[in-house]
């Protein structure tokens, strides 16, 4: 995906959600959003108990002070949940919704997709597809939902990040343990001219971060199986980020002919709060206080990070119609991105 700008000829024929069928809407437009934290809130000194860390260590590290980790609850129900409420905050019925996208690492199935299991939970009757893309993997929904939608014939979409990390973080690794939580955010979209520009760069490879899935029983594979777990070298994601999350909200700026000043608001991954305070420092046009931030009460969720917060903050009212507001991630790939898009 080389990325989109959409914003030259977007600001003609103001497409509503029934006329666009057939026709070639340009972008979309965020009409709800909504999110699920799993009940059971795990603090940083409950990680003490097994691991050897300390609430001060993963506090000044990370900015992280509890993270919601399932006990009953599946990655497609805290999927489900986010997609009811943000059905509800969009005002919208599932029989409207024209395709469902979700993005995850951490789903209880590989087949059936997350989207699929949400569709069923929904009684919606619609196109269902996952995407993987690690931390990134809100910024490749948002994307391959312009391409549908600037290939017409959808009406509404419901895309979803949803994340049970506590599936697959390793538990006896103090160094990833403590980061990651789960989660689920998503929004609903409907034909619109708000979805501006977007960058993407993969540096492809395993060695920085990896999860493998398990090896299974062929008879005949001889390679030595790796536990299906999060391994992280944290030190080079951290480079990653903090020399990429820069770039690619500089690069999507430029692509709409934009500068920082004119941004409202900086909706980072929620990784470490470190790696966010440098890129304030970098993106100095943008004050501190709206870059958006929740990962300490949430920690890492990946592909959910971004759509939690973009919740909390529109159901906070701190969005305004007409904002600008960048969008950016990086992670597991090692992958990076970033959107723009008008509230
Ligand atoms: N508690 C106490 N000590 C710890 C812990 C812990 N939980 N974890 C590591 N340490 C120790 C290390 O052993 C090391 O000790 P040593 O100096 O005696 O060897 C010391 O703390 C410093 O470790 P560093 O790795 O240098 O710590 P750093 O300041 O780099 O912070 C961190 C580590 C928080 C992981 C940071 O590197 C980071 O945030 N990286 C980015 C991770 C990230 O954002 N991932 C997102 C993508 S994930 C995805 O896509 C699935």
């Amino acid at each position: 995906m080389t990325g989109t700008n959409l914003t030259a000829e977007n600001t003609k024929n103001e497409n509503n959600a029934r006329e666009c069928v057939g026709t070639a809407p340009k972008s979309f437009k965020i009409i709800g959003t909504g999110s699920c934290v799993p009940s059971r809130v795990v603090t940083n000194d409950d990680l003490t108990v097994f691991l050897d860390t300390s609430d001060e260590w993963i506090r000044s590290r990370s900015g992280i002070e509890q993270r919601h980790i399932c006990t009953t609850e599946t990655t497609s129900d805290l999927a489900i949940g986010a997609a009811k409420n943000a059905l509800e905050n969009a005002n919208t019925t599932p029989d409207e919704i024209d395709m469902i996208l979700c993005a995850t690492i951490s789903g209880e199935y590989i087949c059936p997709s997350m989207a699929a299991l949400v569709q069923r939970a929904l009684g919606a009757q619609c196109p269902c597809v996952d995407l993987s893309a690690a931390c990134t993997g809100w910024i490749y929904l948002m994307d391959t939902a312009a391409a549908f939608f600037a290939r017409g014939g959808i009406r509404k979409m419901l895309i979803i990040g949803a994340e049970a990390m506590s599936r697959i973080v390793n538990w006896h690794d103090r160094s990833t343990a403590v980061l990651f939580g789960d989660g689920a955010g998503a929004a609903v979209l409907e034909p619109g001219e708000n979805y501006l520009a977007s960058s993407f760069v993969t540096a492809g490879g395993d060695e920085v971060i990896a999860i493998p899935t398990k090896n299974g029983i062929s008879p005949w594979f001889e390679k030595e199986e790796k536990l299906p777990l999060v391994y992280m070298d944290g030190q080079e994601t951290y480079k990653f980020a903090v020399s990429n999350l820069p770039k690619r909200v500089d690069e999507v700026l430029a692509k709409a002919g934009l500068r920082e000043e004119d941004l409202d608001w900086v909706v980072p991954h929620q990784a470490n709060k470190r790696i966010i305070d440098s890129a304030s420092r970098r993106l100095k046009g943008v004050p501190a206080d709206h870059f958006c931030v929740n990962l300490q009460k949430y920690g890492n969720t990946s592909a959910a990070s971004i759509p939690l917060v973009l919740d909390e903050w529109n159901r906070a009212g701190k969005f305004q119609e007409g904002e600008l507001i960048v969008m950016v991630a990086f992670g597991g790939g090692l992958s990076s991105a970033a959107c723009l898009v008008r509230w």
